[in-house]
């Protein structure tokens, strides 16, 4: 499979001093409010806490806010890489309140595109249109099951469809629904170890094939039919050192996330290629184009 020529890039992904560039004054810093350029400004050598946040694993030395503006940064390189349109419709399932890909398509647009997710948790929900509601660019929330997607949207409207570390959120709300938790309703995070557990659990026994793996192909297969032939999927996963070792935490399973929904796909038989993207770790990262070479 041949490397990907970088549109606009030219060069392997997410240089360091380049990605420092985006954040600091270049395009991500553009669509950042007030408050988290004053944020980034007052960090002493920024260029070095760029450099822990691409790292993966993720130290435990990591800097949030850098964190943040960085995985932005490395969405709006994948895009400059993959070339969509400017004025880019993209469809981002389970974004929880996590702003990276939708900065990325403000800065990349111009703010001329259009980001629009489907997403579960209501509190996560007010936490977004919180953080978002300086951003002028059209963001629509649905608030459903991604699993419904098309009951809400037309084959074809979209340009990039992207899983921002959404395959274990896509999984874990499969494995805990039907064990009663209501996953709309409840604070995320701190029932997110008993979710993990559960999916723990049912990895173990051999149980992802009935729950889980069906949920997450079908919001993957939905995704292909979203997004108009010749346009992408970009599904990416990040794990953080400090689960290596930790009893309850599944870190083989989440190791191998992305590696694990490419083998789905390719049992799946969807209409997708692979778009291997220079200095993107497949191990984290997965780049598809809808149809076949
Ligand atoms: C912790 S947030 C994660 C946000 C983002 N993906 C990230 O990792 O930065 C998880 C979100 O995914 C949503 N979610 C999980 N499964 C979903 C599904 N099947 N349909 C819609 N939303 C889902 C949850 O409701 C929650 O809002």
């Amino acid at each position: 499979m041949a490397t990907r020529i970088h549109g606009g890039l030219r060069t392997p992904l997410w240089d360091a001093a380049r990605i420092t560039q985006h954040i600091a004054k270049g395009a991500i810093y553009q669509t950042l409010d007030e408050t988290a350029r004053e944020e980034l400004a007052s960090i002493d050598d920024l260029n070095a806490k760029v450099v822990v946040a691409l790292t993966d694993p993720k130290p435990l030395d990591i800097c949030m806010p850098v964190l943040d503006a960085v995985l932005a940064a490395q969405y709006y390189e994948v895009l400059e890489a993959l070339r969509p349109p400017r004025e880019l419709a993209v469809y981002e399932p389970c974004v929880g309140a996590s702003c990276p890909v939708i900065r990325a398509v403000e800065a990349y647009s111009g703010g001329k595109g259009s980001h629009l997710t489907i997403n579960l948790n209501r509190k996560l929900r007010e936490q977004l249109q919180r953080k978002i509601a300086p951003i002028a660019m059209p963001i629509r929330i649905i608030e459903d099951n991604a699993q419904t997607a098309l009951r809400h949207l037309s084959p074809g409207s979209f340009d990039v469809a992207c899983f921002h570390h959404a395959v274990n959120d896509i999984l874990q709300t499969a494995v805990s629904e039907p064990r009663g938790m209501d996953t709309t309703a409840v604070d995320w995070f701190p029932n997110e170890r008993q979710m993990i557990e559960w999916l723990a659990e049912d990895a173990v026994a051999g149980r992802l094939e009935q729950r889980g793996k069906p949920e997450l192909m079908q919001i993957i297969g939905d995704a292909v039919r979203l997004v108009r032939p010749g346009g992408y999927l970009v599904l990416d996963h990040f794990n953080w050192c400090r689960f290596i070792g930790v009893d309850w935490f599944p870190w083989d399973l989440f190791y191998n996330l992305i590696p694990m929904t490419r083998q789905w796909i390719a049992e799946g038989d969807l209409p997708l290629t692979e778009i291997p993207l220079e200095g993107a770790d497949p191990q984290w990262w997965l780049a598809l184009q809808v149809g076949r070479t």
